[in-house]
């Protein structure tokens, strides 16, 4: 028995684009089935030539059609979307809307945290990258985005080295693993650093967030500018919703400078969740964080002591909570995690003061 259009079509709808996480038949990629007794050629419109997921659609093709009763062989071929074909998907992923609305396009219940800090160099992208790797590990879908105008290292931490690819001018975060990033440093050799300051930088902040597809997410993680500069305020009111975590090293001068991120997350409307200390132990000491946490009133989520495992990892692009999943700065941050997903089903912070702080 041959295998019929339907049979190949059926099939098809369980190739997933991976970066855009629905199957190729539902985005129209499929631009041609041919079939001829046991041979099956087919051919998927891309939205970018050259683009990097090529090997991903081959294995999920031979996975999916090659298997399936009555075909020998699969062949696949590519081709890239027209300028037509870009806008109507665009529009489709938009939800049938084809202008772009204002801020940041997110679902109502994607809870936006906002990682932030007093100073830079305390750990903030760190944390930020651990954070999501912990977040995804506990199944969630997670999305990171690297709104350190002035560090940008997230990429690199993650190890993504693939560019976002722009669909009629719609931005699509490449992925790793389970996890979605968009960084701000992805853009800057283009547009030059310039818009991203002065009386550019809201408008071209607004129009950034509100041109990246995040598609569905449980959570988005945000690795805030350090300080209280513009790009910080800025941000703070671009994000709805946005709940903040303060990250503090233990040293009393730290804790002064992220008193004051604290306050600025406060008045862009950032619901404070809490404070992480960052590079407890001999060195620094350790007790900033919960002092810093009496000062704002706001629950110490967890200590994370001086490991030179997360620097290691970070440099080689894998997350400690991934490369070492044992070890017991990984059970902190995972934990740290945890603990912030409750404070959102218990709507409230409370329980989060009893726990015993590590270190
Ligand atoms: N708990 C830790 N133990 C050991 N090293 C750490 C720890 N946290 C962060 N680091 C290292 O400290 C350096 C600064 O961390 P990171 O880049 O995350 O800080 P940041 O606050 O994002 O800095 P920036 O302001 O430059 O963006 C990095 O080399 C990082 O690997
Ligand atoms: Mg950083």
């Amino acid at each position: 028995m041959a295998v019929t259009r339907e049979q190949v079509h059926e099939a098809l709808s369980r190739v997933i684009d991976p970066e855009l996480r629905k199957p190729v038949t539902e985005l129209d990629m499929v631009r041609d089935v041919r079939i001829d007794g046991g041979q099956v050629e087919i051919t998927i419109a891309l939205t970018v030539a050259g683009c990097p997921l090529r090997a991903s659609f081959q294995d999920q093709v031979s996975e999916h059609v090659a298997t399936l009763p009555g075909v020998e062989s699969v062949s696949l071929d590519f081709d890239v979307m027209s300028p037509d074909e870009k806008a109507a998907l665009s529009a489709k992923l938009r939800g049938g809307v084809s202008e772009r609305t204002k801020g940041i396009s997110l679902d109502k219940g994607t809870r936006v945290l906002a990682v932030a800090s007093g100073k830079g160099g305390v750990g903030k992208s760190t944390l930020t990258a651990n954070l999501a790797a912990a977040f995804s590990s506990l199944g969630q879908r997670t999305g990171v985005l690297d709104a350190d105008v002035y560090g940008h290292s997230i990429p690199h931490m993650l190890g993504v080295q693939q560019r976002p690819v722009v669909v009629d001018k719609m931005i699509v975060p490449p992925v790793r693993d389970e996890l979605k990033l968009m960084s701000i440093g992805f853009f800057l050799d283009e547009n030059g650093p310039i818009m991203w300051r002065g009386p550019m930088l809201h408008r071209a902040l607004e129009q950034f967030l509100s041109d990246v597809h995040w598609g569905e997410l449980d959570v988005l993680i945000v690795d805030m500018p350090p300080g209280t500069g513009d790009v910080a305020i800025s941000l703070g009111q671009l994000l709805p919703r946005a709940e903040a975590i303060v990250v503090t090293t233990p040293q009393p001068a730290a804790q002064e400078v992220a008193v004051r991120a604290g306050l600025m997350a406060r008045k862009t409307n950032m619901r404070l969740i809490g404070v992480v200390e960052n590079m407890a132990g001999e060195v620094f000491g350790s007790g900033g964080g919960e002092r810093l946490a009496e000062e704002l009133d706001i629950p110490l989520l967890g200590s994370i002591r001086l490991d030179p495992a997360l620097r290691e990892h970070a440099d080689e692009g894998e997350p400690l909570v991934w490369a070492e999943p044992d070890s017991p700065t990984t059970h902190e941050l995972l934990r740290i995690a945890q603990t912030i997903d409750e404070t959102k089903r218990e709507q409230g912070v409370g329980i989060v003061k009893e726990l015993h702080v590590l270190s």
